[in-house]
């Protein structure tokens, strides 16, 4: 009998995703669909259309597009079909656990009620370790180009959905808005036993990383790729196991990298930094979570050993318990 010439299907590695934008998933075929089903007029005639509008030259450029887009969701049904969306893709991807970011003040803004969201996307998410075999949180985003009083607003109004809410985290425009800004409402939400997570050191300086950790409090930095630039601020991040939640596709598309292959991950894990690889808004920018694992494998020589040392660190990254952590190891050890 003639040799199998068939290559072995890729079995992504068990990992878990801890930088993903909800909003961001939103593929143009959904987009259209929930346009449709919502009687919204999107300014593109077609999906080819809206996807060649995927040319970004930096954060505020995508962030534009980003926004403009979410008008399409109104409905707790909206957000539900939206989680549904990412978890099936998620699945193929090997994601096992997701900490799931959503803006709330980018969909209240527009008159949908945070109760709309939260309990569309947790109408989905409730039945993902049956539906995916994937368990997950939730982080709830302040908008740091929006006033200190809108995120404590937006935090207060949050209070009755609290029990479904890991983690409060930072995003949007970051340069001009710093994360001293937000001192009061992630203490609040320290007090109310919620994890702490905030993008810096993106498009921003090292000095944002160091103000996340020392004013914020924070569990992870998400980015937190300018922590290269600082030599006391990586020793720091080591020391203290801080989790850095990177995310290459994007840093490509957003032009934080010029070239894949300049990327920074590998100085970063020989450094000693607790790395991890994610996806950030991957309906924009080309890839899911195991594609982002595919791309720095083939842009950055990354071996096997490094991609395993990936996937274990983002279980290590998550906050998840003890128990499940364990379980998940071992299935990576397994794999
Ligand atoms: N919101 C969605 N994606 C983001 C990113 N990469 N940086 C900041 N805010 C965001
Ligand atoms: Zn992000």
């Amino acid at each position: 009998m003639a040799p199998d010439s068939t290559p072995a299907p890729h079995r992504p590695l068990p990992k878990a995703e801890l930088h993903l934008h909800i909003e961001g998933t939103l593929e143009p075929e959904l987009a259209f669909a929930l346009a449709a089903r919502n009687g919204v007029t999107l300014p593109y005639a077609t999906e080819d259309e809206l996807r060649r509008a995927y040319s970004f030259n930096d954060l505020q450029s995508f962030l534009n597009l980003y926004y403009a887009l979410m008008e399409v969701l109104r409905t707790e049904d909206d957000f539900a079909d939206l989680a549904h969306a990412y978890l099936a893709r998620a699945k193929e991807q090997g994601v096992r656990h997701a900490e799931i970011f959503f803006d709330p003040q980018a969909h209240t803004s527009r008159g949908v009620p945070l109760g709309t969201v939260v309990n569309g996307l947790s109408r989905a998410l409730d039945t993902a370790p049956e539906t995916y075999g994937i368990t997950t949180g939730l982080i709830m985003c302040f908008l740091r180009d929006e006033s200190a009083d809108s995120a404590l607003e937006t935090f207060e109004a949050a209070r009755p959905y609290l029990d479904r809410i890991t983690a409060v985290g930072l995003d949007s425009a970051e340069v001009g808005h710093p994360p001293a800004k937000f001192r009061e409402v992630f203490a609040l939400a320290r007090e109310a036993g919620l994890k702490c997570v905030a993008h810096a050191g993106e498009e921003g300086p090292a000095a944002y990383v160091w103000e996340a950790l020392d004013v914020l409090g924070v569990d992870r930095i998400d980015h937190g790729v300018r922590c290269m630039e600082d030599g006391a601020l990586v020793a720091r991040l080591v020391a203290d196991r801080v989790p850095l939640t990177v995310c290459p596709l994007s840093n490509l598309r957003l032009r934080v990298v010029d070239d894949l292959a300049d990327h920074p991950l590998p100085a970063m894990l020989d450094a000693g930094l607790l790395v991890t690889v994610n996806s950030d808004d991957p309906a924009y920018f080309g890839g899911y979570a195991d594609d982002n694992f595919t791309a720095v494998r083939d842009a950055l020589g990354l071996d096997e050993a490094a991609l395993r040392t990936l996937a274990r660190n983002s279980f290590l990254a998550s906050f998840l318990d003890e128990g499940t952590r364990a379980a998940y190891l071992k299935e990576l050890d397994a794999h």
